[in-house]
């Protein structure tokens, strides 16, 4: 994976729930990223706690982690130039209330909790997320 051209995304239980994988999925192809990864499946609340680590002092960490392992996401690896950046423009901010009109979490998302998707922060984080849920021989990049 060649840094600054992916980003790692997950569309987070809630979403999944009320039947809106498709239509951000379709989202996504639009705005122009590739998937190059993709998977369904639920994170356990170990699992959970080791992918949000780097929030565990904060006071919603605990519902958190009891949020995302509820039921199943889907994790991908998005590929397109400037991958985090313009991921994170297409979703929208972490609080959907403030998320401008058009993206994703404007669109999808119910809370700052329920925000419907996941993405990453920074190249190097793309590259640890990708690298939590995906061996080298499920990402086709
Ligand atoms: P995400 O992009 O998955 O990264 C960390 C998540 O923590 C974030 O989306 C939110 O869903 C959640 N989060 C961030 N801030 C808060 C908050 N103040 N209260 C509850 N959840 C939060």
């Amino acid at each position: 994976m060649k840094k600054g051209e992916f980003t790692f995304t997950m569309i987070k239980p809630k979403a999944v729930e009320l039947g809106n994988l498709i239509p951000i999925l379709y989202d996504i192809s639009q705005a122009g990223f590739k998937v190059v990864a993709m998977k369904m499946t639920r994170l356990s609340l170990v699992q959970a706690k080791k992918f949000y680590a780097i929030h565990k002092e904060r006071p919603f960490f605990k519902d958190l982690v009891e949020f995302m392992s509820s039921g199943p996401v889907v994790a991908a690896v998005l590929q397109k130039d400037n991958a985090v950046e313009e991921y994170r423009k297409l979703i929208g901010t972490t609080n959907p209330a403030e998320a401008e009109d058009g993206t994703i979490r404007k669109k999808y998302a119910l809370s700052v909790q329920a925000n419907a998707v996941h993405g990453s922060d920074s190249d190097e984080n793309a590259l640890i997320e990708s690298n939590f849920f995906f061996s080298q021989f499920e990402i086709f990049a």
